[in-house]
């Protein structure tokens, strides 16, 4: 249930805070002794009061002017969430109807600002938290995360986690790879293995999630539906596939299921979802674009390439300027050399670079085949999660490690970005325009690689998968 009603609060949220109280005098709010005494604002508690939610908020879908805060509660009752820029909660917003499954919609935000909320609800009150709210096209950088293959609830998903918290690591949103919730994505798995060990985190960033196949074990991934508040921009007005902006960085959300046999076509089907994101690509005029979903177009691990979405929606990401694109599925870090059709990008060829970051916290898993030559880093023995900085006309993608270090760094460049004070939308547009050559700063042709292993048989679930200690 999404709730889009707004209320201004001057007579709940403010109130409470003191904001709105009208002081015979003017109080020295500078003192720090009893200021709310005397009618000076105060910041609310950074502490969690009251009984412990069993589900702590967390951020999905926010955007330009709108967010998101989802939470459980043992028992029915009707929160209300407050809120504002920075500090200050001006605003509050209700549940709208009792129950324990929420999802509050906070409305009137502003772009690339951030926002502090806390949530009022059967007796608790959740410390404040903050969020930035999705930048608009003025802006010329992001920073965003990913990982897939993480919900294990294990220690080396909790080691990624404290890496990913590091303050040079937090970003301004997170992607999920899939397999959010091993083994089956039920509704306790989804919990145990994502919301419990993930809420410090899904407080303060927002996470937009695929499924995985895990995920696909349990209802055709219902739980997981149930449980994100996603974009549906859609015509099928479906979660499993999405699209949305972020600054100068179009995001392409796809569900692999759809497209690998594992979804019934009752549910969603690859023509379906092919031809959406076609039509979303071509409307997209952000300079960069980043694909993301679970099944990896180009792998050399145990599961290996997944054809199906390379040789159906690579002509797409190729044609309409994609470039990057993130996956997961095998349990280790891959990065392609720039890739066109079935082979490495040949000279003056438009390459894409594919990514694995299947290192999350589930069981890495070794290589058994030697590294192939359109391979150009691979790593099964790190876990970890990729950091990418974008500005301007540069993306740099980092593998950073469950230990802190930077395994391998990936820098794409645009050809030209003019950044001229006001005219800077403008350089952007004709930036996309113009089709931009080899990447990752590779001008040299190479040979071409042997087409890599095709797909191994798929199944739902990897029977043989192990789970790391819990
Ligand atoms: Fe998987």
């Amino acid at each position: 249930m999404r709730i889009r009603r707004r209320v201004s609060t001057c007579l709940v949220g403010a109130w409470l805070l003191g904001a709105c109280a009208s002081p015979a005098s003017t109080p020295d709010c500078n003192s720090p002794a009893s200021a709310d005494s005397r009618g000076c604002a105060v910041s609310p508690s950074l502490t969690d009061s009251g009984p412990a939610l069993p589900r702590w908020p967390y951020l999905q879908s926010v955007h330009q002017t709108s967010a998101i805060v989802a939470f459980r509660t043992e028992s029915d009752c009707l929160p209300t969430v407050r809120y504002g820029e920075g500090n200050t909660l001006t605003s509050s917003v209700s549940a709208g109807l009792s129950g324990t499954h929420h999802a509050v919609t906070l409305t009137g935000l502003s772009a690339g600002h951030t926002y502090g909320y806390v949530v009022d609800a059967c007796g608790s009150t959740t410390g404040l938290r903050s969020f930035q709210t999705a930048t608009g096209t003025s802006s010329l950088q992001t920073h965003f995360t990913a990982m897939g293959d993480f919900g294990t609830g294990g220690a080396m998903q909790k080691k990624v986690l404290e890496v990913m918290a590091m303050p040079q690591w937090r970003s301004e949103l997170l992607l999920t790879l899939g397999d959010n919730a091993y083994p089956s994505g039920t509704e306790a798995e989804l919990q145990a293995h994502l919301f419990t060990p993930m809420a410090p985190l899904l407080r303060e960033v927002p996470m937009f999630a695929t499924p995985g196949n895990h995920e696909y074990v349990t209802a055709q991934a219902q739980p997981y539906l149930d449980n994100m508040y996603l974009p549906t921009n859609n015509p099928q007005g479906s979660e499993r596939y999405y699209s949305f902006d972020w600054g100068p960085v179009h995001f392409l959300a796809l569900d692999s299921n759809c497209a690998v046999g594992l979804a019934s076509p009752d549910r969603c089907t690859l023509a379906a979802q092919k031809a959406w994101a076609e039509a979303d690509l071509i409307a997209s005029s952000r300079l960069w674009k980043v694909a993301f979903f679970h099944h990896p177009s180009w792998s050399s691990g145990v599961h290996g390439s997944q054809l199906t979405m390379r040789r159906q929606f690579g002509p797409l990401f190729e044609k309409y300027g994609v470039d990057l694109v993130l996956t997961g599925h095998d349990h280790d870090y891959e990065r392609s050399k720039p890739m066109h059709g079935d082979a490495e990008a040949s000279y003056g060829q438009r390459g894409i670079p594919y990514l694995v970051v299947g290192s999350g916290g589930a069981t890495l898993r070794p290589f058994s085949s030697p590294q192939p030559a359109w391979t150009e880093v691979r790593d099964a023995a790190a876990y970890g999660f990729l950091d990418v900085l974008v500005d301007g006309s540069t993306l740099t993608a980092r593998f950073i490690t469950s230990n802190n270090t930077v395994r391998d760094t990936l820098i794409l460049k645009k050809p030209v970005v003019a950044v001229v004070p006001g005219v800077q939308e403008a350089a952007l547009d004709a930036g996309t325009e113009s089709r931009p050559g080899p990447m990752d700063g590779r001008v040299a042709p190479e040979l071409q690689g042997p087409v890599p292993p095709a797909d191994t048989p798929e199944s739902v679930a990897d029977p043989e998968e192990p789970l790391p200690p819990r």
